[in-house]
């Protein structure tokens, strides 16, 4: 794992994403209630891209079929999901947003 800068700090606004691939993966970084997160892009339930979704406080919606998932733990929140989606830890530095992938 390393930490890569996927964002200017100031880049995203509260409730805003952006689909970045530090390794890779497809992940999605998300300015939330709380911070910066970052998740795995595809919906767990049926590998739906969570970047057509929205953000509401500390979690994003899951526009195919309207589950949940809390950003810090990766949790679903409602049904129909019922697995975790992937989480990534996130830090500001030097005027970047970083996250630690690989
Ligand atoms: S694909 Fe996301 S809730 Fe069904």
């Amino acid at each position: 794992m390393a930490w890569h800068a996927v964002a200017r700090e100031d880049e995203l606004g509260v409730g805003q994403m952006k689909r970045v691939a530090p390794a890779g993966n497809p992940l999605l970084l998300v300015h939330a209630e709380g911070g910066h997160y970052c998740v795995d892009e595809l919906c767990s339930h049926e590998d739906y891209s969570l970047w057509f979704g929205c953000v509401k406080g500390r979690s994003i919606k899951c526009s195919l079929h309207g589950s949940y998932f809390d950003l810090a733990s990766g949790k679903p929140l409602n049904e129909p999901a019922d697995c975790p989606i992937r989480t990534y830890n996130t830090k500001v530095e030097n005027g970047q947003v970083w996250v630690e992938a690989g």
